[in-house]
């Protein structure tokens, strides 16, 4: 294989990166030796998290508070991070919730609010940092959807609508930058055993935020001749 992608000394960005999935997802790809930047909206974790990978991957990784939805904390974060690493490879969109809520009784903001993190929030992050990759003629953009983004569940309405359309965007950006060597997935995961406490016991029928990690590197690492659609992962 000749046009494998290397990632040592590549960097990356992670939404989200401060806590959950998005934190193990970072530390996946700092020892894979990638330098990555994260953000969320929490100041006290984005400063935690870095400080707890800095000691262990010294100097590869740095954090600010960004909202995804505010398209100019979006627009200074990644400013920030072409200051600081110089480029640009990979964009992970990771942040993202939902609401428990009855379609018919989910209120306006919250649906604001879901729409406006997992897809408008990804589609700003895409704005900022995909002409920045087209110029580079290289890059790996990896949105984390859902099972929820191909199936219907009650109670989650605005998360089920918001996952279909991040897929949905995904796609349609695939077309787009594929003339510049520009790859978009979809991880589709079915629940994740997130948040363990520290004697909760791995259960077996979930996924971990380990399996997305290992999942994430290996797409990444795959030849850049291929193109992998949506990846559905369930535990097993
Ligand atoms: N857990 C599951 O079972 C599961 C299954 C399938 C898919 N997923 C998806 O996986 C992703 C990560 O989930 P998780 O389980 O790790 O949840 P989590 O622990 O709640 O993490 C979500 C992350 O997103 C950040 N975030 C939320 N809104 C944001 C915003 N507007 N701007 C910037 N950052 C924001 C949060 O930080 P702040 O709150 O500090 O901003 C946090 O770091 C989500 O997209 C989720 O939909 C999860």
């Amino acid at each position: 294989m000749t046009d494998m992608y290397l990632l040592s000394g590549k960097t990356a960005i992670v939404t989200g990166g401060g806590k959950g999935l998005g934190k193990t997802i970072t530390h996946f790809l700092l020892e894979a030796g990638m330098k990555v930047a994260i953000c969320g909206r929490t100041e006290e974790t984005i400063t935690k998290t870095v400080k707890q990978l800095d000691a262990l991957f010294p100097g590869k990784v740095i954090g600010a508070k960004c909202d995804v939805s505010k398209s100019d904390e979006v627009a200074s974060f990644v400013k920030e991070v072409k200051n600081t690493f110089g480029e640009l490879h990979v964009l992970i969109n990771n942040s993202g919730f939902g609401k428990e809520t009855l379609i018919w009784e989910t209120r306006e903001d919250d649906w604001d609010e879901v729409m406006d993190t997992n897809v408008k929030g990804s589609f700003l992050m895409c704005k900022q940092v995909v002409p920045h990759m087209i110029e580079n003629r290289e890059g790996y953009i990896i949105n984390i959807a859902s099972q929820a983004a191909l199936n219907g569940y009650a109670n989650a309405g605005v998360y089920c609508a918001s996952k279909f359309a991040l897929v949905g965007l995904g796609k349609a950006l695939q077309e787009e930058v594929r003339p510049y060597g520009i790859h978009v997935h979809s991880l589709n995961p079915a629940l994740i055993q997130s948040q363990k406490t520290g004697s909760e016991k791995i259960d077996k029928g979930l996924i971990q935020n380990e399996d997305l990690g290992e999942m994430v590197v290996y797409l990444l690492s795959q030849p850049r001749r291929l193109k992998i659609d949506n990846i559905g992962m369930w535990g097993f």
